[in-house]
């Protein structure tokens, strides 16, 4: 385990050094070719992240924005004699007979350009700046040489909603990436996932006539997503407007996200921002997420996940779970959150578990959190139920060593802040409180935190008080053999 960490560890620092002084820029020098038809330059994102705020804030300092970078293409003069063909890691697409003119089908060149990136050590696939790529959903599998970059300048997206899907695709992902070890996917370009035309489908939430829900198929495809993949880096990229999830990664360990920015509508449906499962050793670093759902999502079988210099909102905040669904064992360890700020949101930090699942959820540290009109700042849920037709049963996955420390700001008075529902059947366990301070947005009301079959500790008194919070242990301790992970 310890070898692995730190293997880890020197494989992230190689490989963000490698990006930066070798970088593939300075390698490329331009690759000119001479077009008659000027391909539609990226415009800015239909829902630019908001600016930061540069109110100094009480509770940490927000990260440096990382706002997408859109610098002026490199100068594009004919005579620049080009030296990309002849650095032989660089699989340029548009030398694989890719377009990029917004509509069309690159796909073949971008599947010509990996094939041969995979076979070299250091290879890097380039999607360069001033395009538009279009490209059908598409499995990258490895495995690869080590050291593959997946750069995006330019901008990539799938064909424009559900009625331009070619049938035979998938309709549940759109790149894929699978059992690939070791690969950064960066760059400064944008993907972008033409989402709308899926958000209106009339099976989604309120989008049929009149605003009903209509009943039927409803898949809509996962934007990015990483399958049993180890040692990943993903960094720099403005991702937007996905049909459903941003990015997804089950299966993997070793996930370094850095400095992304992720944006939907507020109203856009399961938008969620990065979503992990089943994968451990992650780390997601000054990134600026806005969306209609949770802005990170962290579900079964995921350890050692680390949250930092995050901004979110508007978004559903950032959750653990759902977990239990279907009667179903979930683990989930050691998570910490922190230096995040939470804004304009559903939810700030939660967890939230169905009736009848098993396993646990213990070691999570949500630290140095900010809050700006948030409902449901901090909220345990385990009676999540999609449907009105849940009933209570007596396993419930188990909640313990929960620690909220530093959490500050302003929630939105249609819920209360604090709200800590736990099983009937298995209560939750060692969830301590310290410095939490969180004032209603508008108005006095301090409304009261809920409370149910809670235990823990408050070192600091909270704001608004919370007197639900049982101390000591419950009577019947859980078996730590049915739900230990
Ligand atoms: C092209 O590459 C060669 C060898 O890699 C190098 O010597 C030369 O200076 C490069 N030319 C330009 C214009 O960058
Ligand atoms: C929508 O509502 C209007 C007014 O209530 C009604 O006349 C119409 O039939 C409804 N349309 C559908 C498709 O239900
Ligand atoms: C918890 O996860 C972090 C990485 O997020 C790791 O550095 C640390 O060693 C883990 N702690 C334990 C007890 O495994
Ligand atoms: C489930 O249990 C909770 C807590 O005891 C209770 O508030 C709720 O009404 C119950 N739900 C059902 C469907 O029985
Ligand atoms: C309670 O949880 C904290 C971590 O949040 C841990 O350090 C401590 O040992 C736990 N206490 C007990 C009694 O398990």
């Amino acid at each position: 385990m310890e070898l692995l960490r730190g293997f880890l560890i020197i494989w992230i620092t190689l490989a963000l050094f490698s990006q930066n002084s070798s970088n593939v820029e300075g390698r490329y020098h331009a690759h000119k070719k001479q077009k008659n038809k000027k391909a539609p330059v990226s415009e800015p994102p239909a829902y630019p992240p908001d600016p930061q705020d540069p109110v100094p804030s009480p509770v940490y300092s927000p990260p440096a924005p990382s706002s997408p970078a859109y610098p002026p293409p490199v100068s594009s003069d004919p005579t620049d004699p080009g030296n990309s063909s002849s650095d032989p890691c660089i699989f340029d697409v548009t030398s694989f007979g890719a377009v990029g003119d917004g509509s069309t089908d690159d796909t073949a060149a971008f599947k010509a350009a990996w094939k041969e990136a995979c076979k070299v050590e250091s290879g890097v696939v380039l999607a360069p700046s001033d395009y538009v790529f279009t490209i059908t959903s598409t499995i990258f599998s490895g495995p690869c040489k080590p050291g593959l970059v997946f750069q995006v300048d330019g901008v990539l997206m799938p064909p424009n909603g559900p009625d331009c899907w070619p049938e035979s695709d998938s309709k549940n992902q759109w790149l894929v990436f699978y059992k690939i070890d070791g690969m950064a996917f960066t760059g400064r370009g944008t993907i972008e996932g033409n989402g709308e035309k899926w958000w209106e489908l009339p099976c989604k939430p309120h989008r049929g006539p009149n605003g009903s829900t209509l009943p039927g198929q409803c898949d809509s495809p996962a934007l990015i997503r990483f399958f049993m993949s180890s040692n990943l880096v993903v960094s720099g990229l403005q991702i937007q407007n996905s049909p459903q999830f941003h990015m997804k990664f089950d299966g993997c360990e070793g996930v370094m996200i850095e400095k992304l920015s992720i944006s939907s509508p507020k109203l856009s449906p399961n938008t969620d921002g990065i979503h992990v499962e089943n994968t451990k050793y992650v780390g997601i670093y000054n990134s600026v997420i806005s969306n209609g759902d949770d802005c990170i999502s962290i579900g079964p079988g995921c350890t050692d996940v680390d949250i930092e210099g995050v901004t979110c909102g508007p978004s559903h905040g950032i959750s653990i779970g759902s977990l239990g669904v279907h009667n179903s064992q979930a683990c989930v360890s050691n998570i910490t959150v922190r230096n995040v700020l939470i804004k304009e949101s559903d939810n700030g930090v939660r967890i939230k578990t169905w009736q009848g699942g098993t396993g646990s959820v213990h070691g999570i540290s949500f630290e140095n959190i900010e809050m700006q009109n948030v409902r449901n700042c901090m909220i345990i849920d385990q009676y999540y139920c999609l449907s009105k037709g849940c009933r209570n049963q007596t396993a419930a996955v188990y909640l313990t060593d929960v620690k909220y420390r530093n959490i500050k700001g302003t929630y939105d008075v249609r819920s209360p802040p604090i709200h800590f529902a736990c099983s009937d059947a298995v209560a939750c366990t060692n969830i301590t409180l310290s410095e939490v301070e969180l004032f209603p947005e508008e108005g006095e009301l301090l409304d009261d935190p809920f409370c149910w079959n809670a235990y823990g500790s408050q070192e600091t008194l909270t704001i608004p008080p919370i007197t639900c919070l049982q101390e000591g242990e419950p009577q019947t301790l859980v078996e730590s053999s049915k739900y230990g992970c």
